[in-house]
């Protein structure tokens, strides 16, 4: 008998939650109100009671983090180049330079001795990516950036119910920003949370949200700031709210199978694992990188055809055309190059069978073996 399609990732949304959006859509409310507030303040709760504000996606975030910070023409920002490509493209929206440092090829995160490298006297902010959930090192990052006196924006884009050191990634820091995209770890469809350094943030943070506008009394309106159209529905947040329950399981679910990952997955095939991080890493996603003699498209094809899904998470930025265009070139980023070449998304997601890692496990060593 033909087994089930198993994708890469799936949300597990329950049934309450599906009756709670059915009951926002009845209630006459659907965009941002009180389960925006809601949800805003769950988030708060679970960031140790730091100010957090929600928007309609992980990209939002990151930009009014930005210029939150004060980030604009003639700043140069440094991440980098192994991310979705949002993490750059955000840089460049508000005007300012993005400075890419290479990973590091074990932890394939941003690598801080050339973060430390690549700074400049135009240098105002650091965006490390935790990849995969994995935190970068953030005592070391912090000691960066109060030393050479940098603002970060941390894209935790995928690292929601990570943790670094036994504090959950979003409870300290500078700006942490979140997305709860269809794949992230929880999901409000498309979503994002920003947590500010700073309470005194939020009123210019709801501003830059939603066109500048500040009201007051019964019918005043005033805007003195160009602001975007940023904002979460309540459709979206109530999502968020029936998921945030389920973070712990969820995460503890992703780690049971990245484990047997490891324990499964057939270490003569020349593929690179990822760290086996089992205190702090969320395992949003467990990737691998193929050996050089294996070409991914057809690995992804082959795999397909055997009923799994693989995902690309991610080509390296600077070699889009965009990037290729303002100067950047092939040979800049070598580890960023070949990960960004080889790295394949095996699938993982907290309604998945162990039967089904076993699955992913034996069609990986059919197929690779026969390429190698
Ligand atoms: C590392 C990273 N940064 C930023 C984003 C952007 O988030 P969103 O898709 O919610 O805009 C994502 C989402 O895929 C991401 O993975």
């Amino acid at each position: 008998m033909a087994q089930d399609f198993l994708p890469f990732t799936r949300p597990s949304i329950d049934e309450a939650t599906i009756a709670g959006v059915v009951e926002v859509l009845r209630s006459g409310w659907i965009t941002s109100g009180p389960k925006v507030k809601e949800f805003e303040a769950a988030l708060s709760a679970y960031c140790g009671g730091r100010t957090v504000r929600s928007f309609n996606s992980g990209t939002a975030t990151l930009e009014i983090g930005l210029r939150l910070a004060g980030v604009g023409p003639g700043d140069e920002v440094i991440t980098t180049p192994l991310s979705w490509v949002a993490t750059a493209n955000v840089i460049l929206e508000v005007g300012a330079k993005p400075v890419f440092a290479d990973v590091d090829p074990v932890t394939r995160n941003i690598d801080l001795d050339l973060v430390e490298a690549a700074i400049t006297p135009k240098t105002r902010a650091l965006i490390p990516v935790d990849l995969a959930g994995l935190p970068v090192d953030r005592d070391r990052l912090y000691d960066i950036a109060r030393r050479r006196n940098l603002r970060v924006i941390e894209d935790a884009a995928q690292a929601f119910g990570s943790s670094w050191k036994g504090r959950a990634i979003g409870s300290f820091g500078d700006f942490v920003s979140f997305s709860f995209h269809a794949n992230k770890n929880i999901t409000t469809t498309e979503g994002g949370a920003l947590v500010l350094p700073d309470a005194s943030l939020a009123a210019a943070c709801e501003k830059l949200r939603l066109q500048g506008v500040v009201r007051t009394g019964e019918d005043g309106m005033e805007v003195d700031t160009l602001g975007g159209k940023f904002n979460l529905t309540d459709v979206a947040a109530r999502i968020g709210i029936g998921q945030l329950p389920h973070l712990a399981e969820f995460t503890e679910r992703r780690r049971q199978l990245a484990r047997r990952y490891f324990e499964r997955f057939d270490r003569d095939l020349g593929c690179e694992l990822p760290v086996a991080d089992f205190e702090n890493s969320n395992w949003h996603m467990f990737q691998i990188v193929l050996p050089p003699a294996v070409k991914r498209a057809d690995f992804i094809a082959r795999m397909r055809a055997a009923g799994i899904g693989v995902g690309v998470h991610y080509p390296a930025i600077h070699l889009f055309a965009l990037y290729r265009n303002r100067g950047f070139r092939e040979g800049q980023f070598p580890h960023a190059e070949r990960i960004g070449r080889s790295i394949a998304t095996l699938p993982l997601f907290p309604a998945m069978a162990d039967a089904d890692v076993d699955r992913v496990c034996a069609a990986s060593r059919t197929i690779l073996r026969e390429a190698i």
